[in-house]
């Protein structure tokens, strides 16, 4: 096995400024899951009720979320809606979420904070999945029309990402792009670009 090829959550975790919460700092995206490892369904259920219970703009909860295990069809049809190389290591994962925005209520009017609250709710998901030993990685490189196609979407629910969830495992038979990637440092600009007032 080579050195990227199965890299602990310490390895990866958030050199910081601050103090974080554990989960935090040591929460990131890998590409390398196990493929042998079923989903855990107390802990893919834990997630979702995490996203389930966090905030909205009034409450309006405008999330939809299509879960599909490895070795259904649904799972093959949202792999099928991957773009470029997320298709080679996202279908090893143990379940696939598609993330869908409500833009509109039933009755046409907008919902101007569905992208947010979505956003937020799969930050959730991904804090509370990897809370309890999954391992979480969204993907916005996706074939939205298609998704929208396979799983009879209305127009009004976009689908904006997928997100990979699963057991860590090896890259060693993904290509060298995805090794690389697996081992690259994770950076961060300094947070003094990012709050630009802070009176
Ligand atoms: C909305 C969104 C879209 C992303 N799209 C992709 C993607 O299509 N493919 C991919 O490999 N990673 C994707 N990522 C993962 C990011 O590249 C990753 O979160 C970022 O590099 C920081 O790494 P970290 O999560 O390990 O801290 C996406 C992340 C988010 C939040």
């Amino acid at each position: 096995m080579s050195d990227t090829a199965l890299l602990s959550t310490t390895d990866r975790r958030a050199a910081t400024d601050s103090p974080l919460l554990g989960v935090l700092a040591d929460r990131w995206s890998p590409r390398g899951f196990d493929a042998d490892a079923s989903i855990d369904e107390v802990k893919l259920a834990s997630a979702l009720e995490a996203a389930r219970w966090s905030p909205s703009a009034n409450n309006s909860q405008p999330w939809r979320f299509i879960v599909a295990r490895r070795g259904t069809g649904e799972f093959d049809s949202i792999v099928l809606n991957l773009r470029g190389f997320n298709r080679e290591w996202a279908e090893r994962a143990g379940a696939l979420v598609v993330a869908v925005a409500e833009t509109e209520t039933a009755d046409g009017t907008p919902v101007h904070f569905a992208a947010y609250d979505l956003g937020q709710a799969m930050a959730h998901f991904s804090v509370q999945a990897h809370h309890d030993g999954l391992h979480v990685h969204q993907m916005g490189g996706i074939e939205r029309e298609g998704l929208s196609a396979a799983f009879g979407l209305e127009s009004r629910f976009v689908p904006l990402t997928v997100t990979a969830v699963g057991t860590l495992g090896g890259v060693e038979s993904l290509s060298d792009a995805v090794q690389e990637r697996e081992s690259a440092p994770r950076v961060r600009r300094p947070l003094a670009e990012s709050v630009v007032l802070s009176a």
